[in-house]
């Protein structure tokens, strides 16, 4: 059965979508199945691996609203693993779902996949989304992206507080937290300052590997290639590196 791992944050912009995509590429790297469904209705992932969200028929879209198999839309990407692709229309599911209630839907309809893959990665869209809690809902691992910069550290307490407080009560939840830095700037002291704060509190739950701030993520994504693909030696490359050896151990 594969493990369902969810990259998620209420703050936007802060390194969901460039971490699931590119975990994505590492496990595949090292012979993993990977499935990684884009949730969110800017579709960011779609593009990243070269996808045109208008002109693939079918979209997790179609999932929800016409009760698709999932199966049925899933993509073969050029790097080694599938993708569950996004569109707009994901903002008309957003609008169907029903508040407090239709949080489980999306771990039903993985159900159908779940053996054919060893991993599905979730990208969650920001803000309180009805299908951002789909996905916390399904993942039985949640990392936890934080551009290394104290706003985003705040969105982090509020994140756990909401699964503590609100879905692990309801949904009776068993699931393992972890902080993954991105953005990481070495050249000044607050980076390593804010690193260091945050593994006093969250302690084992900060990943020891630290995705720097580098131009070569901005510019994989419009080569429309994971780093492992554009700069196969990077540090960013390295670390994903990392943290798919960490999900596979
Ligand atoms: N380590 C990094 N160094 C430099 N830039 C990065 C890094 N990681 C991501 N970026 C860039 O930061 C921007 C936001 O990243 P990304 O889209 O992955 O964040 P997100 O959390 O998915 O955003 P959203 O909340 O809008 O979905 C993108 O331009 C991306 O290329
Ligand atoms: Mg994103």
């Amino acid at each position: 059965m594969a493990k369902v791992v969810s990259f998620s944050i209420y703050k936007g912009g802060t390194g969901k979508t460039t971490s699931a995509v590119n975990t994505a590429a590492a496990l595949a790297e090292r012979g993993k199945k990977v499935l990684l469904v884009d949730l969110d209705q800017q579709a960011q992932t779609t593009k990243y691996l070269g996808f045109d969200p208008d002109t693939i028929p079918m979209n997790l879209a179609h999932v929800f609203m016409q009760n698709i198999p999932i199966a049925l839309t899933v993509q073969k990407t050029a790097f080694s693993f599938d993708l569950v692709p996004a569109s707009d229309l994901l903002a008309a599911v957003e609008a169907m779902l029903e508040s407090g209630k239709d949080e489980g839907l999306l771990r039903e309809k993985l159900d159908a996949v779940e053996a054919e893959y060893d991993f599905i990665l979730l990208d969650t869209p920001p803000g309180k989304d009805k299908l951002t809690f789909n996905a916390l809902v399904s993942a039985r691992q949640i990392i936890v992206p934080v551009s290394t910069e104290r706003m985003a550290v705040d969105g982090l307490a509020d994140l756990i507080k909401h699964l503590h407080t609100v879905l692990w009560p309801k949904y009776d939840l068993d699931q393992d937290i972890r902080i993954l830095f991105t953005k990481y700037d070495a050249t000044t002291s607050l980076s390593p300052g804010i690193v260091k704060s945050a593994q006093k509190i969250y302690r084992e739950n900060v990943l020891p590997m630290l995705v720097h701030s580098a131009v070569a993520f901005p510019r994989s994504y419009e080569a429309r290639q994971p780093i492992i693909q554009f700069a196969p030696s990077h540090q960013g490359t390295q670390a994903y590196r990392e943290l798919a050896a960490w999900l596979a151990q």
